[in-house]
């Protein structure tokens, strides 16, 4: 049994984390880059733990130099996406790979991205809506003029604000202005954490950032008092298991607190994170929960109803997609 053709909504995506390694290297050939160093020998990409892993992203990132790449890196993705049945994916982009903060070329960039979105739709069926993403290590001052990005580009493709990176980089409220910033713009938001802090981070995250959702979230299950907080105000998890069970966030698929957190109702949904760099793909995802807690067809569909609502996408396009889950 295989979940490979349901129709699925994925919310937590990194554009350059989903790039698979032979795209990379075929960049890197290209412009003469030697980056061999962050290949194993059979091809895949090599680290050791997250923060290495970081930096080994960081080494692919160099290889995306231009709108063009990042055209072509957009449309590989979205064709390996719907491949599983992706119908509706997320990615975080993020103003610091896609010209350094600069504005005009952060544009420029975007404009590419969207091109290549609009053309993988008609092709493959699957929509695609960005969000601005600040890097966590790289301090609250370079996330300033990311969110400056973020807002004046706010619209039909960057649909939200976020945060990644280095979870245990500074604290929440170092990112303040940044996400201050969005939220005064009508940005809907987003931030990791829970992935690897502790549940504090996340209780800060909420409290400093006033997110709506929380990218993993999963530390939170250490305590119960705010396991209820976030049932009570509907915050919603974008929890990619297979990413934590692979970098070891968690302990295993069977220890994994998914099951934990939706029996408490909290509002979970189910993501890639970087599917090639930690050997998954969102047909792994639902066949892993549908091994490993016995999920059936209903508790998927709740899932991607889940994942939909909490989209940060127009309402026109939410009406869309659920028509594409009701159909299938
Ligand atoms: N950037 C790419 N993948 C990430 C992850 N899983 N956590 C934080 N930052 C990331
Ligand atoms: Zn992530």
């Amino acid at each position: 049994m295989t979940y490979k053709s349901m129709p699925k909504v994925e919310l937590h995506t990194h554009l350059e984390g989903c790039a698979p390694p032979a795209f990379i290297r075929g960049l890197a050939q290209e412009k003469l880059l030697d980056i061999s160093g962050i290949f194993n020998s059979d091809g895949s990409y090599a680290y050791r733990d997250f923060d290495h892993f970081l930096q080994v992203y960081e080494a692919a990132c160099t290889t995306l130099q231009s709108p063009q790449d990042f055209y072509r890196l957009t449309k590989a993705v979205l064709e390996q996406s719907a491949a599983h049945g992706v119908v509706y994916q997320e990615t975080f982009v993020s103003p610091d790979f896609c010209g350094g903060g600069d504005m005009a070329a952060w544009r420029d960039y975007l404009a590419a991205m969207e091109t290549a979105a609009h053309e993988a739709e008609a092709e493959f069926g699957i929509t695609l809506k960005g969000i601005a993403t600040c890097i966590r290590h790289f301090g609250p001052d370079a996330a300033k003029p990311s969110a400056l990005c973020a807002v004046e580009t706010f619209g039909d493709f960057i649909t939200g604000f976020g945060m990644a990176g280095g979870e245990m980089a500074g604290r929440p409220g170092d990112f303040a202005y940044a996400f201050d910033m969005a939220r005064e713009a009508g940005m809907p938001l987003t931030c990791h954490a829970g992935e690897w802090g502790g549940p504090d981070m996340v209780a800060d995250t909420l409290r400093d950032l006033k997110v709506e959702r929380i990218g993993h979230g999963v530390n939170a299950i250490k305590d119960v008092n705010l396991v209820a907080e976030i049932a009570d105000t509907g915050v919603t998890l974008e929890v990619c298991p297979g990413s934590n069970v692979f970098l070891q966030a968690t302990g295993g698929w069977a220890d994994h607190p998914i099951q934990k957190l939706r029996d408490a109702g909290v509002k979970v949904t189910v993501s890639t994170d970087d599917p090639p760099f930690f050997a998954t793909t969102m047909t792994d995802e639902f066949d892993m929960l549908a091994q490993t807690f016995g999920w059936e067809d209903a508790d998927f569909k709740e899932v991607n109803e889940t994942a939909l609502a909490a989209a940060f996408c127009d309402d026109a396009t939410r009406a869309k997609i659920a028509k594409r889950l009701e159909t299938a």
